[in-house]
């Protein structure tokens, strides 16, 4: 038995990508581990959010962890602002970071660059994160490709932390799937697909129409050849929607390459359309009913508490180890 954490930001609606590189796998760890699946709202605002959108979003990214197959008798499910012990761990975890180390972050060069204002907040996104992971002993942390710098810096900071301090948090390891860690965008297969893309023909969402997948799927941007090949470095798009493909089906690529033999682009793509569209319908169904029920809400304070109770016990631990509690018991 270990304990799981992972968050996804509650920043728009989600995307197959998020799906299949993280969320996908949650379900499996609860049976076994003890699990911990966080709404991270307050990562979302190191961006400008609109408040009733964020509220909605919210909700909804947390009735879709439920509607994914989030047990909330096995895992906690809860919103990080409930929380107060993340921001307060990760002020203290930012007083032990490097502006260096956060300013190298792959992440924030991305979100910073071109940009006239740039929030403290961006910088400081590690720090959170670390202290999120940290705060419930975590073990594993199941995520996509791109938060692989994350948890190093996790790792960086708690080590240097318990050197300083004292030895109380654990290392945490990521746990990255070996096929779609990274889905790609539909529209330029040299970057992820991102709900926060600009252009949303380049991201499924998970709650999008079926007649609106299997139009974005067609409009998918391939190569010219025509052969439904695996070909990742010559073929990035059609090998991107191939493991979509696979992921969705249960098939293997093999297997998808031989249905398509002789078959080309609008044959595949037409069924994958239909094979996403089929994977998220029992998702959305559930969705659908959670989000208008109160259920929703006992789920989320109950998780709060649980989570409130865990974090709080750490929390008080590296405050002793810094010197920042007046007593000592
Ligand atoms: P976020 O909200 O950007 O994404 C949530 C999860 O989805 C994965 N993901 C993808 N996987 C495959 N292909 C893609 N195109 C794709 N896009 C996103 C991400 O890797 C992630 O696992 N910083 C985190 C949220 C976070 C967190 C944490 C995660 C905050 N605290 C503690 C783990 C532990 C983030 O922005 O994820």
């Amino acid at each position: 038995m270990s304990v799981i954490f992972s968050g996804i930001q509650p920043s728009g609606t989600l995307t197959i990508g998020n799906y299949l590189g993280a969320m996908k796998h949650f379900t499996d760890l609860q049976d076994d581990n003890e699990c911990y699946f966080c709404v991270v709202n307050q990562h979302a605002i190191t961006v400008p959010q609109e408040k009733q959108a964020l509220k909605q979003n919210s909700r909804s990214l947390a009735a879709l962890y439920l509607a994914s197959g989030i047990n909330p008798e096995k895992s906690t499910l809860f919103i990080q602002s409930e929380v107060p012990a993340h921001a307060q761990l990760a002020w203290m975890l930012q007083c032990v970071s490097y502006i260096g180390e956060l300013e190298r972050m792959t992440q924030f060069k991305d979100k910073s660059t071109g940009k006239d204002a740039v929030s403290a907040g961006l910088l400081t996104y590690p720090p959170l994160m670390a202290a999120d992971i940290l705060l419930y002993g975590t073990e594993i942390v199941p995520v996509g490709d791109d938060q692989k710098q994350h948890i190093e810096l996790t790792r960086n900071l708690a080590e240097r932390f318990n050197r300083k301090y004292n030895d109380i948090f654990v290392m945490p390891d990521a746990r990255i799937p070996k096929v779609g860690a990274r889905i790609m965008s539909l529209q330029d297969p040299s970057k992820k697909m991102s709900k926060s893309d600009s252009n949303q023909n380049a991201y499924i969402s998970m709650l999008d129409e079926p007649s609106t997948i299997v139009k974005k799927v067609k409009r998918a941007v391939t190569d010219s050849d025509g052969v439904v090949r695996y070909d990742k470095e010559e073929k990035p798009a059609i090998s991107n929607l191939l493991t979509i493909y696979s992921l969705c089906s249960g098939k293997s690529v093999e297997e998808i390459e031989s249905l398509y033999e002789g078959r080309g682009y609008g044959d595949f793509k037409a069924e994958l359309g239909e094979v996403i569209a089929e994977t998220l319908k029992p998702i959305q169904e559930r969705y659908n009913e959670l989000i208008t029920s109160s259920e929703l809400d006992d789920i989320l304070d109950l998780g709060a508490e649980k989570a409130n109770r865990k974090a709080s016990k750490m929390l008080t631990k590296a405050e002793r180890a810094m010197g920042l509690e007046r007593r000592r018991r």
